[in-house]
């Protein structure tokens, strides 16, 4: 599959079979992370990958994972993240966001199913699983096999905006 194959078979799957995923699997989303590309190089990023019940059952107080057998839950470190001198922006989330999206893009080009989820209870997750205070949970990847029909890869034709609404080019 090229990118943009992969980038359309994605859909957000919200039905798991019980199936866990591969070690191998699993190790090739984390690679996938590792050389994503954060401001500054300073990588402000911790990851948490939640496959035990026990872990699964404390994820799942503060979030729905649609009873998935991973999740990896994407922190922004803001001791380490970059901050933009002009308006002290700080990049953390959109470090942690580039990382979820290579993770995301990865599992499915090994055949799994995932789900992106911000819908969660920060403090409940960050209470769960210890978190010190310049850790923030900024997203879950919800991760396993679908237990349900796929998306159609050409939805994005009547499901996103077209894509003349979505680009301007600058006038010359
Ligand atoms: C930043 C972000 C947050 C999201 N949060 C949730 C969530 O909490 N729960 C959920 O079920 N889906 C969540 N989604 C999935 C979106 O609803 C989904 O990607 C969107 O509707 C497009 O559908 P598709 O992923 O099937 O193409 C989130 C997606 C993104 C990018």
């Amino acid at each position: 599959m090229n990118f943009i194959e992969i980038a359309k078979k994605r859909y957000s799957v919200r039905n798991y079979s019980s199936k866990k995923v591969e070690k191998e699997k699993l190790d090739k989303i984390l690679q996938a992370a590792h050389v994503a590309p954060t401001a500054a190089n300073l990588q402000p990023v911790h990851l948490i990958a939640v496959e035990s019940k026990e872990g699964l059952e404390k994820i799942s107080k503060g979030a729905n994972i649609y009873n998935a057998p991973l999740a990896i839950i994407v922190c922004a470190d803001h001791n380490k993240a970059w901050v933009r001198p002009f308006d002290q922006k700080q990049t953390g989330d959109i470090d942690a966001a580039i990382l979820t999206d290579h993770m995301m893009l990865e599992a499915t080009e090994l055949g799994l199913g995932t789900v992106w989820v911000c819908y969660f209870q920060p403090d409940v997750i960050r209470k769960e699983f210890d978190l010190p205070d310049n850790l923030e949970p900024i997203n879950i990847l919800v991760i396993g096999y679908g237990n349900e029909e796929a998306a159609d890869t050409e939805r994005h034709d009547h499901l996103r905006i077209p894509l003349t609404d979505l680009v301007s080019y600058e006038k010359l």
